[in-house]
């Protein structure tokens, strides 16, 4: 039986991502702000045919009470087989270039946070030598574009940590994954028009799930984004910068 932590699982994409582990009989542990929320979800879970539930209010920019939330989590569930982080605010871009704030904000949310959490995770399964660390980057991080430049670059900064991470990992059978979605139908794109790249939570989790039982490096969801990305990337910066993207 596999035991799952969840971070950040009220996330559209987590909560999915919990529904799929529930039917495979996973024991789960939940850590995100809206107890209420987390209530209702742990019931569902059971029903779908989880193990066993806990849940545990979290809020990311609290860092000093991370330690310590990892830890209860994972003496509950006897260690942990997998830890995948996935909150995340998509902040006003426009209100962040009037001010540093609320930059500083968002970094926090979409980076700093996860880098706590990550270096807290990185250490408790090292020592073990075992688990799998998975988390919820984006294309944005990819390339750094002005409609979204500062997500983009908390969402790249994450993409190095990992990188980093999953280098030094390597050598104690840990394994980490990069999870790149594209653009996905969650409440964080509620006001967005959708189209034909549009991915629902579903298809992405199952994609999250193939890509952690497959001991991926890095996926992007739906796949078809890591050509988008390979052109989007090969673009020059005299040429891209005056794009309006
Ligand atoms: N949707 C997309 O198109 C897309 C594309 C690429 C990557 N992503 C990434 O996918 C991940 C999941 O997002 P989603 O699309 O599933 O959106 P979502 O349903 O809006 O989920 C975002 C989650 O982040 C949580 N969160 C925000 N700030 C938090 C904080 N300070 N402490 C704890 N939790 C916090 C929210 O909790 P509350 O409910 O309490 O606010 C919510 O559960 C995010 O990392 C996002 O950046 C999404």
């Amino acid at each position: 039986m596999q035991r799952i932590l969840i971070i950040g699982a009220t996330s559209a994409i987590a909560e999915a991502v919990a529904r799929q582990y529930a039917g495979r009989g996973a024991s789960l542990y939940l850590l995100a702000r809206d107890t209420e929320r987390l209530t209702g979800l742990t019931a569902d879970l059971k029903i779908r045919g989880a193990s066993a539930v806990w849940h545990a209010a979290f809020d990311a920019n609290d860092f000093e009470r991370h330690e310590a939330i990892l830890d209860c989590a994972i003496a509950e569930m006897g260690g942990v087989d997998v830890a995948m982080i996935a909150h995340g605010t998509l902040g006003d871009q426009k209100a962040c270039e009037r001010s540093f704030d609320l930059t500083l904000r968002e970094l926090n949310t979409n980076a700093i946070s996860v880098m706590s959490l990550l270096t807290h995770l990185a250490n408790r399964l090292e020592a073990k030598r075992h688990g799998t660390i998975a988390v919820i980057s984006s294309v944005a991080g990819d390339r750094g574009r002005q409609s979204n430049y500062v997500y983009g670059a908390a969402k790249g900064a994450v993409s190095i940590f990992l990188q980093g991470l999953r280098n030094r990992l390597c050598k104690s059978g840990v394994h980490v994954l990069t999870i790149k979605p594209g653009v996905v139908d969650t409440p964080m794109t509620a006001s967005f028009k959708k189209g034909l790249l549009w991915a629902q939570p579903e298809t992405v989790a199952r994609g999250i799930l193939k890509a952690i039982d497959g001991q991926r490096n890095e996926v992007y969801l739906p796949f078809f984004w890591r050509f988008i990305m390979m052109i989007i990337r090969s673009i020059p910066e005299a040429v891209f910068k005056r794009a309006s993207l």
